[in-house]
Formats: C-alpha cells, sequence, structure tokens
C-alpha cells in the first residue's frame, strides 16, 4: 500500500502534478489537498508514506525566490506540523520555494518532534538539472538531451545553482558559452516568470521534474531498485560518513548534490565532482548565499519558541 499525498493540488504546478503522478505503477492512494486550513488537511494524512508539497505562492515578474519566504515559511511549517503529527515517517518532498530555505524549516519541525530523519527530507531541485540539459542541447544539437545528465549543486536559486558542465563527457565550451549557459540555468525561472507575465512560474516543467524526482524516491523505495541517482537539496547529516569533510569545511548543513537512494531514502551523498576553475568560483560565490538561506529558514522555527 503506497499512499502519496500532494498538498497544493489544485495550483499551477499541483494539478499537471497529480495527472502524471497518476499513472504511476507504484501508488496505490493518490490523494490531492489544496485548502488553507492546514491542520484540517493534516488529520486525514494518516499512513501516507510519501508527500509532495507544491502548495505557496509562486513568483511573479521582479521577485527572486527569497521573496516567497514571508508567505511559504508560514505554509510549510503548518503543512510539516501536520505531517509529522499523522504520517512522522513519510518521505517529504518540497517543491515550495525558496526552497534553500524551506527545506530548513520542514527538518527544524520534524526535530522538535524528534521526528527528523534526513534522508526522508528532500528539496525538489531537479528542475535545474532538466533545464540544463535542455539548454546544453540548444548550443550543442549533437547531444541527446535525455541522456545527458548535468550534475548540478548548491542550492535552488540564483548563485546557489552551480551545473557541472565540465563533466559533461566529449563537451569544451568556451568562457563565453559557459557564461550563457550558467547564467540560463541560474536563472532559467526568471525566462518563464516573465513570460507568464505575473500569472505564475514554471508550472509544467517543474511538474515534469516532480513527477521524474517522486517516481525515483518511489523506484527506490517501494521497488527496492538500485542505483538511481538524482541532484537534490539535503540535509547533509544524511549520509555523515561521506560529507564529513565537506561539512567541516563549509559549515554547510544543507546542499544539492548527487544523491543515491535505497529503501530508506537517502542511501549515499555522492563526492562532489571535479570541478574546474570556472565551478569553483561559482561554488565560492554560492556558499555564503546558501548560509543565509539556510540560517532564515532555521531560524524561523527555532527563534519561535
Ligand atoms: P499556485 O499558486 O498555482 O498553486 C499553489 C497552490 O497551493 C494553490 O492551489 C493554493 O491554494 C495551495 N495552498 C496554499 N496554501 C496551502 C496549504 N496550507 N495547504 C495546501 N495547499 C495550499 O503555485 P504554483 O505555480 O503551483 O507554485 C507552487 C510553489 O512551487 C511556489 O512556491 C513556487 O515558487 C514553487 N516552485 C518550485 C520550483 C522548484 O524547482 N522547486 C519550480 C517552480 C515553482
Amino acid at each position: 500500500m503506497v499512499k502519496v499525498v500532494i498538498c497544493g493540488a489544485a495550483g499551477g504546478i499541483g494539478q499537471p502534478l497529480s495527472l502524471l503522478l497518476k499513472q504511476s505503477d507504484y501508488i496505490t492512494h493518490l490523494a490531492l489537498y489544496d485548502v488553507v486550513n492546514a491542520p484540517g488537511v493534516a488529520a486525514d494524512l494518516s499512513h501516507i508514506n510519501t508527500v509532495v508539497i507544491p502548495a505557496g505562492v509562486p513568483r511573479k515578474p521582479g521577485m527572486t525566490r527569497d521573496d516567497l519566504f514571508k508567505i511559504n515559511a508560514g505554509i510549510i511549517r503548518d503543512l510539516s506540523e501536520g505531517i509529522v503529527k499523522n504520517c512522522p515517517g513519510a518521505f517529504i518532498l518540497v517543491i515550495s520555494n525558496p526552497v534553500n530555505s524551506t527545506v530548513p524549516i520542514v527538518a527544524e519541525v520534524l526535530k522538535r518532534h524528534g521526528a527528523f530523519d534526513p534522508r526522508r527530507v528532500f528539496g525538489i531541485s531537479t528542475l535545474d538539472v532538466v533545464r540544463s540539459s535542455r539548454f546544453v542541447y540548444e548550443l550543442d544539437n549533437s547531444i541527446d538531451p535525455r541522456s545527458t545528465r548535468v550534475t548540478v549543486i548548491g542550492g535552488h536559486s540564483g548563485v546557489t545553482i552551480v551545473p557541472v558542465l565540465s563533466q559533461i563527457p566529449g563537451q569544451k565550451f568556451t568562457k563565453e558559452q559557459l557564461d550563457l549557459l550558467t547564467h540560463r540555468i541560474q536563472y532559467g525561472g526568471d525566462e518563464v516568470v516573465k513570460a507568464k507575465d505575473g500569472a505564475g512560474s514554471a508550472t509544467l516543467s517543474m511538474a515534469y521534474a516532480g513527477a521524474r524526482f517522486t517516481s525515483a524516491i518511489l523506484e527506490a523505495t517501494v521497488a527496492g531498485k538500485t542505483g538511481l541517482v538524482e541532484s537534490t537539496y539535503v540535509n547533509l547529516h544524511a549520509d555523515e560518513e561521506s560529507t564529513a569533510a565537506f561539512r567541516a569545511k563549509t559549515q554547510l548543513e544543507y546542499f544539492a548534490q548527487d544523491v543515491e537512494f535505497g529503501r530508506e531514502g537517502v542511501s549515499k551523498i555522492r563526492p562532489l565532482p571535479e570541478l574546474s576553475a570556472y565551478e569553483q568560483t561559482l561554488l565560492d560565490a554560492a556558499i555564503p548565499e546558501l548560509k543565509v538561506n539556510i540560517t532564515k529558514g532555521t531560524a524561523f522555527i527555532t527563534d519561535a519558541s
């Protein structure tokens, strides 16, 4: 029996995501919720294995993801309270922005209840990976965007998004191409926000990315498939051993990186890929911004006590 609930199911992402997940062979019960009264929703959540959260407001032109914090932080906190009370062991997949901060909010709420398992909480940054393959393809039509995987590390907003383009086999980009690609990947969401002109942010591509990520989690946790890897924003304590040196060096508790999935969620956080000098500079710029975003999310819960 595999129940998946989508919190925010009536929204721009929630609707197509529900449609895509409805086709999954792994899900026996797909529960769709979209009410503002989170405790009411939560009471209905018992025995849910997996919760995907695209609830909250999206951006309007000129807004950054961080501008959404004021509204979405409270929504995520309330939904997390509901989850911890009703299905504390569920895998929680967070789409709501700003992901760099909303994932720490979920973690802090769960910690308060002694229910935080870092292997089970994910920020969905898959859209950055999907966009990367697509944008590289637009520059070089000889690659297959479906099979060309780009590792994207860091976080899920602006400068915290660090695409590791140097690892694409056979690719040698000029400095101009790297600048162009990196900027498009970091700010690809803005293209959509601008084109929709006030009517929201990415929904269809996000639903695709969200369904892909959710399917990978289900394939690993339900069907026991091994070798599944996605880049995702997680608490690094999900794999103490592999991340010890990185945590000591950067003082970061959360980071997006290639993660291998297993029955319990995160089974291994892969070591950082070898970075070019260009990518190292991007990472150096990402770290201070990430720290601010993480502290903001964490403090939203810890300072409220
Ligand atoms: P939307 O406004 O179309 O839908 C959000 C839905 O959430 C609405 O139907 C609303 O009623 C519902 N909602 C609000 N509070 C709720 C609560 N407490 N419980 C249950 N449902 C609640 O927005 P859209 O376009 O679907 O975006 C949702 C979120 O996803 C935004 O925060 C957006 O920034 C984020 N996003 C994340 C991406 C990523 O790559 N992780 C990409 C694109 C958007």
